[in-house]
């Protein structure tokens, strides 16, 4: 594993070719900024062209089949993300596991395709708000992580956790930095439970309303191996400025 801050857009549903401007901003910069590892997951459809398009940014999926191929209309696999020069790809995100029902399983049978595909692999965790009220947050997360970590300790070396408090997800809203922590060090704690010696290289990210204003202190809580932006990674301007920030805390 790096130990570069890790820097990465998601652009979920939002962007078209005429948002290839921004990648290579966010490219140029990146260019500039050798200390910070950046990449970019825009909708599938933007994979090949963003990947022609840039040269110091890493270009990743936001999802993908637990099939390398088949009769599954409207999906995609891992192996189609490396083909068409993806170098990673995002498993789990909260709103998949909410809107397309993805349980613990399918989500590690996802991650454990995309590394067979030899993509690297963020697979993403967190707790709603009733579940963090109520005192489960890391039990929640935990039990995540247990259900959908792909398996097998080589699994570790390209893999990235992304702890993301889905209600923080887009509402401006973020955890302490204090609770950022405690949550970053039971996750590794969990990592090394099931990984060993690897687990401790894992990198784990923080998402959820990460912004220019916001990143220096989240990046400097514990254990914060850089982040997962969504809103913030969709202009140049901002996600510069997030990256910068890292680039400094490091
Ligand atoms: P946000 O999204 O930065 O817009 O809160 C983060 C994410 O969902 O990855």
């Amino acid at each position: 594993m790096s130990s570069l801050p890790y820097i990465v857009g998601n652009w979920k549903m939002n962007g078209t070719r005429a948002m290839l401007a921004e990648a290579r901003a966010i490219d140029r910069a990146t260019a500039r900024l050798p200390g910070v590892q950046v990449a970019l997951a825009p909708p599938f459809t933007l994979v090949h062209a963003m990947r022609e398009a840039v040269e110091s940014i890493g270009v990743g999926g936001q999802d993908c089949h637990v099939e390398a191929s088949g009769a599954f209309t409207g999906d995609i696999s891992a192996p189609m993300l490396a083909d068409a020069g993806a170098d990673f790809t995002i498993v789990g995100h909260s709103e998949r596991r909410a809107m397309h029902g993805e349980s613990d399983a399918v989500v590690r049978a996802k991650a454990e395709a995309a590394l067979a595909a030899g993509l690297s692999v963020i697979l993403c965790v967190g707790e709603t708000e009733a579940e963090r009220d109520s005192g489960q947050a890391e039990a929640v997360v935990g039990a995540q992580l247990d259900g959908s970590l792909p398996l097998g300790a080589e699994a570790a070396q390209r893999l990235s956790v992304a702890y993301e408090p889905v209600w923080a997800i887009g509402t401006g809203r973020v955890p302490s930095v204090d609770d950022v922590s405690a949550m970053h060090r039971s996750i590794r704690a969990k990592l090394t439970a099931i990984y060993g010696e690897a687990g401790a290289e894992v990198r784990i990210l923080y998402g959820g309303s990460v912004k220019a204003e916001n990143a220096a202190e989240l990046l400097a809580a514990d254990d914060v191996g850089g982040a997962l932006v969504g809103g913030a990674s969709l202009s140049a301007e901002s996600f510069v400025a997030i990256i910068g920030a890292a680039a400094i805390a490091r």
